[in-house]
């Protein structure tokens, strides 16, 4: 494993971590406990020890799950980060109250990292209000937290000036090669580094999106000179700028941990050449052409209140245009739960939500106009 240091303190952090939003599921839905404290263990085995988790990742159950993995000497052995749920605090009281539950669900008496989960303007003015400043010194000083930090989805305006509003440990961005100019972008991350956060980076590969890509852009990876999977292209990306310090991939497979780590191996700064920049060029501009609707299936917006299964009609429209039309309309059809389009009645519930800013409900109307359901 390779290691970039957190500029605030010079220690060490692995590359590669291990995001618990995407953990193993049962056909049920439920986390695969097994499979997940396996995965988690084999992650920290491997030099992955970053485990990233937070407050309502698969429903409230990651968390605990995270705790059950990190029992028999695995909790000393990983760096542990969770998020307090910036959307549901009202009060300074409940800041200490999410924390104080979460260490309790994870079965530890000390934080590694606790971010502010999903900051926006909105959020993060509130949480100045209620005292989130005091709240994060007082949990370092008291030893519940060794560092400070916060997960981010607004424009770059606001995360210049959020980055600048605290003294930070580490920031938590979504990067990869499609979201380069998208929320805190590649300025933003080279802003934060420059002030000396720890950057973090989630969605490297856009939920999956970037490692299963339609057959044209298949054509385009097979055609460089060097041989890499498209998982490993993104991830390569990524690592190749100085300014990151881990990279959080959602593994949920042994197969993807390790092909993850063996990337990791080589992900030094700066070690794409142009030619290699250029085939990233080449695959983003045809995922830009095609990509219907930006989700990237966090389920941030789920459970909707009329049974859409947003995240599923939109990566069906998506498998659709990336030239996958049979299998999106079967696929669309058999749904699990029924959860069309159709269904929606506009409540609005999930644009109030989406980290991705998109406008949800005109994306369900081209879904079921597409389906036909
Ligand atoms: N703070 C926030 O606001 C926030 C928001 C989002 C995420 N996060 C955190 O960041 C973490 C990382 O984000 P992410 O889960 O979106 O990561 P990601 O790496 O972009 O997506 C994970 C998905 O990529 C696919 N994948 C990963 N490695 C692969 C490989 N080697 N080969 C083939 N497919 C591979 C899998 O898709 P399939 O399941 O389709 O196989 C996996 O579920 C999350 O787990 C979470 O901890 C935080």
């Amino acid at each position: 494993m390779l290691y970039r240091q957190i500029p605030s303190s010079g220690e060490d952090l692995p590359i590669l971590g291990m995001g618990c939003m995407r953990l193993p599921q049962t056909p049920e839905g439920r986390i695969d406990e097994e499979a997940a404290i396996a995965l988690i263990r084999a992650a920290i085995d491997g030099g992955a020890v970053y485990i990233d988790t937070a407050w309502p990742y698969h429903d409230g159950e990651s968390e605990r799950v995270v705790g059950r993995a990190l029992a028999d000497g695995y909790r000393e052995r990983a760096f542990l980060a969770t998020k307090l749920p910036s959307w549901e605090v009202e009060s300074r009281e409940d800041m200490d109250r999410f924390l104080d539950e979460q260490l309790r669900r994870l079965d530890t008496d000390r934080l590694d990292v606790y971010l502010v989960h999903a900051l926006t303007r909105q959020r993060w003015d509130k949480l100045v209000d209620l005292g989130i400043e005091t709240f994060l010194d007082d949990a370092k000083a008291d030893g519940r937290i060794r560092y400070a930090g916060f997960s981010f989805h607004d424009d770059a305006g606001t995360f210049r000036e959020i980055v600048d509003a605290y003294a930070w440990d580490l920031c938590q961005i979504q990067y990869n090669y499609l979201d380069e100019h998208y929320q805190a972008g590649t300025g933003g991350l080279d802003y934060a580094a420059e002030k000396g956060l720890a950057v973090v980076v989630m969605e490297p590969l856009r939920g999956g999106m970037l490692a299963a890509p339609p057959e044209e852009i298949r054509t385009i990876f097979d055609a460089a000179r060097i041989r890499r999977s498209p998982a490993a292209w993104g991830l390569r990306w990524i690592w190749d700028r100085p300014g990151v310090t881990t990279v959080l991939s959602g593994m949920n497979a042994a197969e993807q941990l390790a092909g993850n780590l063996a990337a990791a191996d080589k992900g030094l700064p700066a070690s794409l050449t142009r030619e290699e920049h250029e085939t990233i060029d080449r695959v983003r501009d045809v995922f830009r052409e095609k990509i219907r609707v930006p989700c990237t299936a966090c389920r941030y917006c789920m459970p909707c209140p009329s049974g859409v299964n947003i995240p599923e009609c939109f990566a069906q429209l998506n498998n659709a245009a990336m030239g996958d039309e049979k299998f999106a309309r079967l696929f669309y059809g058999g749904m699990p739960g029924d959860g069309h389009a159709s269904l929606c009645v506009k409540c609005g519930a999930c644009e109030q939500i989406c980290p991705q800013g998109i406008r949800v409900m005109d994306a369900l109307d081209e879904v079921a106009a597409f389906f036909g359901q």
